[in-house]
C-alpha cells in the first residue's frame, strides 16, 4: 500500500496550484443555469470561544456586529434571488450558526419566503442543545442538525479548550440524548488523530456514539493549517499523520454494523439520512463573509473582512472579492474527486457533462487509482474500494488543508 506521506506531498503540490484565487473587485457575476436548482451555503463566523485547531473563518462573538452581519446576510440572499437563482437545499455552517437563534430564524424565514426549500442543515455546538434553542431550530424547519463533539474524552476536550464552554463528555452525551428524535438527522462531528488520542479513547467515543444512537457520525481526520499549527502543537501536542490510517480503520470497523459509510468520512445508521451536501451538489452558492461558491467551473470567495462584507452588500453588491475559472480538465478532476468521495460515481453523470471522451481526459487518474487498488469499475459506475476510502480521506484532508491555508492567507492580508 502506498505510504500516505507520498500521497500527501503529491497532493500538497497540486493544491498549491489549484487553490490560487485571483483577488478582484469586479468579479464576473454568478449566473444560474436555466432550470437548475442549487445548494445555498450560508456562513456564520461567530463563536463563543475559538478552538486552537480550527482554521475555519471564525471570530469571537460580538453581539452588535453579529446582528448587523445577519442583516447583511439577508441582503445578499435577496441579491441571489434577483440574479435568478433557485435553491432547494440550504446548509448553514460556521463558526456557530446558533449564536443568535432569533436572527437565524429571521434569516431562514426569508430564505423560505423566496424559495421552496426541501432540506435545511444547521451546525451547532453542544451547549446550544437547549430546549429553547432547539424549539427555534424546529421552528426553522431544520432537517439535519450537526453537532460539534470532537471527542467525549475530558482531557482531549480540555486540550481543545472546549470542556468549559461546550461541556464535559458526560454533559455532551446527556445533551445529545435530549436532542435525539427532534430532527430527521442528528449528526455528530468528531475528529480522529488528535495528538493525545489513543485507540482506546477512540473506541470509547465510538461506544458512546452507538449507545446514544445518533443518526449519523462524521469523523474528520485532524486537519492542520500553517497558521493553526503552532497553537495546536502548544496546546494539544505534536501532530503526526503516521497513525491516521490505523485510526481510520478502527472507526470503520468500530462503527459497523450499526453505521455504514455514506461518504469516505460520514457514517449513517440508515440510508435515508441526510448527508453532507458536497457530494450531491457539486455546484453551490456561498453567502456570507469567507464563504466559497462553485458555479460553472468557477470558484468564488467572499471577503473575509466582516466590515467590508457588510459594506459591500449594504451598497447593493455581493460579498465576492476573489475568483478563479478552472479549465474543463480541472473541472472534471474536481467532479471525479468529489463524486467518488460519496463512494460511487455514475459514468453517465460525467458523460452528460464532459461528453463520451471523459475517460480519455481522465486516463492518468483512472490508471493511477486502479493501479493503487483505490477504485474499481463496472459498466455504469466507478466505486471506491475499502483501500480507496482511506486514500480519499487523505485526498480530502489535503484539499481542506489547502482551503484552510487560503483562508489564513486572506486573513493575513486583512491584518497586514
Ligand atoms: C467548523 S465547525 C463549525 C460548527 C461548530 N462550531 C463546531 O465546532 O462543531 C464543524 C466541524 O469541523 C470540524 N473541524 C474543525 N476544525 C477541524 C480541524 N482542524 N480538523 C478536523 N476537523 C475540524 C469539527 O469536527 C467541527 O465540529
Ligand atoms: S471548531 Fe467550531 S466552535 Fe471551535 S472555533 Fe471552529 S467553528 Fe468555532
Amino acid at each position: 500500500m502506498i505510504d500516505q506521506t507520498i500521497l500527501t506531498s503529491f497532493l500538497r503540490r497540486i493544491n498549491q496550484r489549484y487553490l490560487r484565487l485571483e483577488q478582484t473587485t469586479t468579479p464576473p457575476l454568478p449566473t444560474p443555469q436555466s432550470g437548475r436548482q442549487y445548494l445555498m451555503y450560508v456562513h456564520i463566523p461567530f463563536c463563543e470561544i475559538l478552538c486552537p485547531y480550527c482554521s475555519f473563518h471564525r471570530i469571537p462573538l460580538h453581539v452588535p456586529t453579529a446582528k448587523a452581519y445577519f442583516q447583511a446576510l439577508r441582503e445578499e440572499i435577496k441579491r441571489y434571488h434577483e440574479l435568478g437563482f433557485d435553491f432547494v437545499d440550504v446548509y448553514i455552517g460556521g463558526g456557530t450558526p446558533t449564536v443568535l437563534p432569533e436572527e437565524l430564524l429571521a434569516t431562514v424565514q426569508l430564505i423560505r419566503s423566496l424559495y421552496s426549500i426541501k432540506q435545511l442543515s444547521v451546525e451547532t455546538n453542544p451547549n446550544h442543545l437547549r430546549d429553547d434553542i432547539m424549539d427555534i431550530l424546529q421552528e426553522c424547519g431544520v432537517n439535519r442538525l450537526s453537532v460539534g463533539i470532537q471527542s467525549f474524552a475530558d482531557h482531549l476536550l480540555q486540550e481543545m479548550d472546549r470542556y468549559h464552554k461546550y461541556g464535559s463528555g458526560e454533559e455532551i452525551k446527556a445533551r445529545l440524548i435530549a436532542a435525539r428524535n427532534r430532527f430527521h438527522t442528528l449528526n455528530a462531528d468528531m475528529i480522529f488523530n488528535l495528538p493525545h488520542q489513543t485507540i482506546a479513547s477512540l473506541l470509547k467515543d465510538i461506544a458512546i456514539l452507538k449507545e446514544v444512537q445518533v443518526d449519523q457520525v462524521t469523523f474528520y481526520p485532524l486537519m492542520t493549517s500553517k497558521a493553526a499549527q503552532q497553537a495546536m502543537t502548544e496546546q494539544m501536542g505534536q501532530v503526526t499523520f503516521k497513525r491516521e490510517r490505523a485510526y481510520y480503520r478502527t472507526i470503520v470497523a468500530g462503527l459497523a454494523p450499526d453505521y455504514q459509510p455514506s461518504s469516505a468520512w460520514c457514517f449513517s445508521r440508515q440510508e435515508t439520512m441526510i448527508d453532507e451536501y458536497i457530494v450531491d451538489h457539486p455546484e453551490y452558492v456561498g453567502i456570507g463573509s469567507g464563504a466559497f461558491g462553485y458555479l460553472n467551473g468557477r470558484t468564488y470567495a467572499n471577503t473575509f473582512s466582516i466590515p467590508q462584507y457588510i459594506a459591500a452588500v449594504t451598497a447593493g453588491g455581493l460579498g465576492i472579492n476573489a475568483q478563479r475559472q478552472y479549465t474543463r480538465y480541472q473541472q472534471l478532476q474536481y467532479d471525479f474527486m468529489m463524486g467518488l468521495f460519496g463512494l460511487s460515481l455514475a459514468k453517465s453523470e460525467l458523460e452528460k457533462k464532459y461528453g463520451r471522451g471523459f475517460a480519455r481526459m481522465l486516463w492518468k487518474e483512472l490508471l493511477a487509482m486502479k493501479w493503487l487498488g483505490a477504485i474499481k469499475e463496472d459498466e455504469q459506475y466507478y466505486h471506491l474500494t475499502d483501500k480507496g476510502m482511506y486514500y480519499w480521506v487523505v485526498m480530502m484532508r489535503e484539499f481542506f488543508i489547502g482551503v484552510n491555508n487560503f483562508r489564513d492567507q486572506m486573513r493575513n492580508q486583512l491584518m497586514g
